[in-house]
């Protein structure tokens, strides 16, 4: 079985629908509260919900919970990559972010789950994501902003 973290999310919603829609294939997803239904309660944040919600899973399609202080997002990704490996799961797929290596303030914590990935006991694809829209859109729509108010 596949599990798709994050499903409520735009990312994880993708990625749950582009699954689901394919023959053949035994895709579940995961939220915070979870619905016992369509969503596993997947927290990153209790590790309990991460022993039960990853019973069965061979493939963890793992979606960053990066909203929050690098020492929380470290101890979430953390308490993933534990519970996976406990759960027994055989790949990981973990949405992490281009040029993860360099000195960029929202690295660190992709560059962290990285390495803590590479070391686990399970095989691991690392998909380098670039920035989504809504950083050089949200930067572009402050900088307009602040162009028309200093001139
Ligand atoms: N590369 C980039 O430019 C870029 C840009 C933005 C975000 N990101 C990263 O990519 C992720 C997905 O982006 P998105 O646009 O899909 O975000 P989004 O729409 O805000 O969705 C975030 C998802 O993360 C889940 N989540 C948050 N905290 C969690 C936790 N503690 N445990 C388990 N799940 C948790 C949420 O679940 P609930 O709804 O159940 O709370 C939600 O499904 C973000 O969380 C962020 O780490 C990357």
């Amino acid at each position: 079985m596949i599990l798709v973290t994050g499903i409520s999310g735009g990312l994880g919603g993708l990625i749950h629908r582009g699954l689901s829609a394919r023959d053949g294939l035994d895709v579940a997803g995961g939220t915070r509260s979870g619905d016992g239904v369509r969503a596993r309660r997947i927290d990153f944040d209790d590790p309990a919900s991460l022993a039960a919600g990853f019973h069965g899973v061979d493939v963890l399609v793992f979606v960053s919970a990066g909203y929050a202080e690098d020492d929380v997002v470290l101890a979430r990704h953390g308490a993933v990559v534990d519970a996976a490996e406990a759960a027994g799961v055989r790949h990981v797929v973990y949405t992490s972010l281009a040029r993860s290596g360099e000195p960029l303030t929202i690295a660190p914590p992709h560059r962290w789950t990285e390495a803590r990935l590479a070391a686990a006991s399970f095989e691991v694809t690392i998909l380098r994501n670039g920035l989504y829209a809504e950083i050089p859109a949200g930067l572009a729509v402050l900088g307009a902003a602040t162009a028309a108010e200093t001139g």
